[in-house]
């Protein structure tokens, strides 16, 4: 029987894990043995006990969890220096890789021949919607950024008429408006403020507008998008625009909620120093990117910082700030990748590089990068 294991996360503050008891049962009726490292729900409140009565072994340590496992499965990778315990030749491992920034690790990955799956190459295509990470992830990020954005500012965001004055709506201005940027969009409108969003890719403009939110018109001239769905990358001169005319909004808003990616890159920085500076005092940005680079210059992951009298939030990991819903979610999207390619008669993962979804999504297999994306980045690197 293949043995799935869960080892505990081991990234500092990461509350959420990579499986629910209800994950379990699932698994089990799929033919596999589910193997936990103890305490693995301690952070969200779910026992061993809990596990096990769904059906789960607890193994004697982290490294027999390692030596016995066929699949392994976790949020963060696992660290570097444990891939020696797992079964060279033999083990899966998936996770969030960061394939684009590990080098190091990937040749780790190679020389001892464990097979990868990043959850970050999982393709965008309506097949895969039940196992994007990135997007229930990302989702949930919205929503946090909001709370932590209203947590911040000293003032309510819907308007009041009160006997004892009116008080009026905060205003919101949302940057990048993809799946954070739309939930952020939604939740900061359910709490009453007026919303203004941008986003590069103006075929967003209509789902801004959708849920009651202005689209800020820029005119950057040729933007596009990539075939899944990604922003590309702008010019210096488009950027420059973009920061020009994105300011006033900014200076008129309580709270800015920047959300920019651009995929496999360095997320662009949208917001400088002289920008916060025409903001009022006490308003409150939300930079989603501060632990990857910032799209505001002067963010700090993992910190609130003041600059210029404006509060410049950078937590970073949001959706561990929701670890228990969090953990649903990502629990069930490994499920949907698992049981999408498993070879229900065998009872086990097959590993067919022609599918589509392993053909984008494998990184490294019998000690090899078999991925062409991450091959050509790393041909790149060293180029
Ligand atoms: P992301 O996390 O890479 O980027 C976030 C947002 O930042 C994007 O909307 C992007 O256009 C925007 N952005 C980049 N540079 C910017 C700049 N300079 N200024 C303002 N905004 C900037 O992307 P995300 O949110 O993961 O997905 C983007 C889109 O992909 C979604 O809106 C959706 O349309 C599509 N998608 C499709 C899926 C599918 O299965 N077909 C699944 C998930 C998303």
């Amino acid at each position: 029987m293949k043995i799935i294991a869960f080892p505990k996360e081991q990234h500092v503050g990461e509350n959420r894990t990579a499986l629910l008891p209800a994950n379990v049962k699932a698994y089990t009726l799929m033919g596999a043995q589910v193997l936990i490292e103890s305490g693995l729900g301690d952070n969200i409140f779910i026992t061993d006990q809990d596990y096990v009565d769904a059906g789960a072994k607890v193994a004697e340590s982290r490294e027999t969890l390692l030596k016995q496992a066929d699949i392994i499965l976790s949020i963060h990778k696992l660290p570097q220096q444990e891939l020696s315990n797992c079964q060279n030749n033999k083990a899966i491992l998936v996770s969030f890789l960061d394939p684009f920034n590990g080098a190091d690790y990937v040749k780790t990955l190679c020389e001892h021949k464990l097979t990868s799956i990043s959850m970050e190459m999982i393709p965008r295509i309506s097949r895969c919607q039940k196992m994007d990470a990135l997007s229930s992830q990302a989702s949930l990020a919205g929503y946090v950024m909001v709370a932590k954005g209203v947590n911040a500012l000293a003032s309510v965001l819907p308007m009041m008429m009160t006997p004892a004055g009116t008080i009026k709506p905060a205003k919101v201005f949302v940057i990048g408006a993809g799946v954070a940027g739309l939930q952020a969009i939604a939740t900061a409108k359910r709490l009453g403020a007026a919303v203004t969003a941008f986003d590069t890719r103006t075929v967003v403009a209509e789902q801004v507008q959708s849920l009651g939110a202005k689209f800020l018109e820029i005119d950057l001239g040729e933007t596009g998008q990539t075939g899944q769905g990604y922003a590309q990358v702008l010019t210096a001169e488009q950027m420059k625009i973009q920061q020009r005319e994105q300011a006033k909004c900014i200076a008129d808003s309580d709270i800015v909620i920047t959300t920019a990616q651009l995929f496999g890159r360095k997320p662009p920085q949208l917001i400088n120093k002289d920008t916060i500076k025409l903001m009022k005092p006490g308003s409150v940005i939300v930079d989603m990117a501060a632990e990857s680079g910032g799209n505001v210059e002067g963010s700090v992951a993992g910190q609130t910082v003041s600059i210029h009298n404006v509060k410049v939030v950078g937590t970073g990991n949001w959706s561990n700030e929701v670890a228990k819903d969090a953990s649903q979610m990502y629990g069930n999207n490994l499920f949907n990748l698992i049981s999408e390619c498993w070879d229900k008669e065998q009872a086990e993962f097959n590993l067919d590089l022609t599918d589509e979804i392993l053909q984008n999504a494998v990184i490294t297999y019998q000690g090899d990068v078999v991925n062409d994306v991450i091959k050509q980045h790393l041909n790149k690197e060293t180029a």
